[in-house]
């Protein structure tokens, strides 16, 4: 039997080089103040700021910004960024950066719009209320979170990541401008593109997975495999098509949610602030394992649609050889993490119940203990 779907999405696809130009046009009917959401330093430092505070003053738009928003944002960068919306009385938001930046201005948005705090709108609730318009304008390939309904933020008191979702945080216009990124820094182009790979995947091999999110999980993959060492490498037509590819994945897990890389990547992040998309492609080679011997037939099918043939272990290879190829870290002991502390890391991930309850098969403390140890 097919495995049945609902599939709804609002948001309105802007996918050109210099769409970046259309921010004037696509913001028309949307309000008359926006507010900018960006990171500290890339926006400003290349003139972007300046030209999308033009592009909305020449259609009448009072544009405001909050370019403070730093990587792996926590719920007080939220707080301000709220803060500063109603200070300005902001009809609608134009977020301009990576995942942290959108998903920063989506849940600004989100408790912007229907009041209250943060917390009130944390996973397991989600939000469907309507909010203000919201137009997503991505500066690297990998979080997708341009056609996604999540947000994820981390808590600085429990130092945990925490998610706000619901059909509500789709944005309104996701504006995809690949020009933006000639200004990648390679390294975070390897990341955000082992981020996007990492979405690929675990959407592919999630219990709720189906054919219409496979069909996007398998698309994404071909594209990133292709294109990802060479849009490391700085070229843009490879830059191009992973941002394509980010998005295709970004609607998959739309879907399916993520899983095993997410869950045991997060401890990662949340412990060496070790970039989100680097710690999942640590991960995965592990989860391989798991994929490979509990779902043999899903992992027989997902390389023969790449055109790879299928042999035990062939999946964990084909994932280490891609991170490897970007140079990402090869083993977590290769990032002066002890052994003794694998313990602290498995206990974290126990956490991520929210991932790891969409994994192909029910994930036990076990199953933790040998992903980690696997990849140290
Ligand atoms: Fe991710």
């Amino acid at each position: 039997m097919m495995q049945g779907f609902t599939h709804w999405h609002p948001t309105r696809v802007v996918f050109s080089r210099g769409a970046l130009n259309e921010l004037g046009r696509v913001s028309e009917g949307l309000g008359k103040r926006a507010l900018i959401v960006t990171g500290r330093t890339f926006a400003v430092k290349h003139g972007y700021l300046d030209l999308m505070r033009k592009l909305l003053e020449e259609k009448g738009v009072e544009a405001y910004s909050f370019p403070q928003v730093e990587p792996n944002p926590t719920l007080s960068t939220v707080k301000k960024c709220v803060e500063e919306a109603e200070r300005v009385s902001a009809d609608f938001f134009v977020a301009f950066g990576g995942g942290s930046v959108i998903d920063t201005a989506k849940a600004a948005n989100v408790v912007y719009t229907l009041g209250g705090s943060v917390e009130d709108y944390l996973y397991p609730r989600t939000v469907e209320a309507s909010l203000r318009p919201l137009i997503a304008i991505p500066t690297t390939h990998g979080t997708g979170s341009e056609v996604t309904k999540y947000s994820v933020l981390v808590d600085e008191r429990t130092k945990m990541k925490v998610t706000v979702s619901g059909g509500a945080l789709y944005p309104t216009v996701a504006l995809m401008d690949p020009q933006v990124l000639v200004h990648l820094p390679r390294d975070q182009a390897a990341a955000t593109g082992l981020d996007a790979l990492s979405h690929a995947v675990e959407a592919f091999f999630s219990k709720r997975a189906n054919p219409f999110s496979d069909m996007l999980a398998l698309e994404a993959t071909r594209i990133i495999l292709e294109n990802l060492p060479c849009a490391v490498e700085g070229v843009l037509d490879c830059r191009e098509w992973m941002l394509y590819a980010s998005m295709l994945a970004g609607y998959a897990i739309n879907f399916t949610g993520t899983n095993v890389g997410h869950g045991l990547g997060y401890p990662l992040t949340t412990r060496l602030n070790l970039p989100h998309g680097l710690a999942n492609a640590m991960i995965l080679p592990g989860a391989a394992l798991y994929y490979e011997a509990l779902v043999p037939e899903r992992a027989r099918r997902f390389l023969s649609s790449l055109g790879l043939s299928y042999y035990p272990g062939g999946l964990r290879e084909l994932l280490e050889r891609v991170k490897l190829a970007v140079r990402a870290p090869a083993r977590l002991r290769d990032l002066g993490v002890r052994k003794e502390e694998l313990g602290e890391y498995v206990e974290d991930a126990l956490r991520y119940q929210r991932n790891l309850q969409n994994a192909p098969f029910s994930v036990e403390r076990e199953h933790v203990v040998r992903i980690f140890e696997e990849v140290y």
